[in-house]
């Protein structure tokens, strides 16, 4: 059988993550911050669907891109130069989202931050994070931190794990490697008590 290839090369934008898309299962409104929302392709999607969405990203470029994308689709987004690392938002979210952009930070910063976004979660509220692996070797994949087996399900021990699963996407291909690749991640929903 011939396999599927997602290009994100054509309109990276077009496609939203199917973990941002899950959370419609479980909640239909609220306030959600996406941590290293990029040029924000699930940002947008939840803006549209009426979430109030804080997108935040360490990188001033994609954050204008974002903004531009927002105005002409008059999506009423809140956009947040910071480092998820460090930043200490003002208030609580019922959702935060942290999509391909965790493993991005220091072996030293991992705990830290999530214990973080789980502080900043209402009680009831959802994380959404999706990683990748120690799976993912080779040079091609220079993450600061790939997770270990179970390792990202474990700092959710005290929160109900709504879903959980540790799978290699599908190929893709981005304007950055044309030649397609694959990657294996850990996605995680869970729902704080
Ligand atoms: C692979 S992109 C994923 C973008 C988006 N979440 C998505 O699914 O399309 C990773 C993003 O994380 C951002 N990022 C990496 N480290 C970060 C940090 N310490 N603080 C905030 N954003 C960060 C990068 O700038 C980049 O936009």
């Amino acid at each position: 059988m011939k396999e599927r290839i997602t290009d994100y090369t054509i309109n990276s934008l077009a496609i939203v993550s199917p973990a941002a898309k899950k959370i419609l299962k479980y909640k239909k409104s609220g306030s959600v911050l996406d941590l290293g929302t990029g040029t924000g392709r699930n940002a947008l999607f939840l803006g549209e669907k009426g979430f109030e969405v804080t997108a935040l990203d360490s990188v001033k470029s994609k954050l204008a891109a974002l903004r531009k994308l927002a105005r002409e689709r008059m999506i009423p987004l809140k956009i947040k130069w910071a480092n998820m690392a460090t930043f200490k938002p003002a208030k609580q979210y019922d959702v935060v989202l942290a999509l391909v952009s965790l493993h991005f930070l220091k072996d030293s910063q991992i705990a830290e931050t999530i214990k973080r976004i789980k502080e900043y979660t209402r009680v009831g509220g959802l994380n959404v994070i999706t990683v990748h692996t120690k799976k993912n070797i080779g040079k091609k994949h220079e993450r600061a931190h790939l997770f270990k087996k179970n390792e990202l399900k474990g700092y959710y021990r005290n929160w109900q794990i709504l879903e959980y699963r540790e799978v290699w996407g599908r190929s893709f291909r981005t304007k950055e490697n044309p030649t397609q690749v694959k990657k294996h991640r850990a996605e995680l929903l869970a729902r704080k008590i």
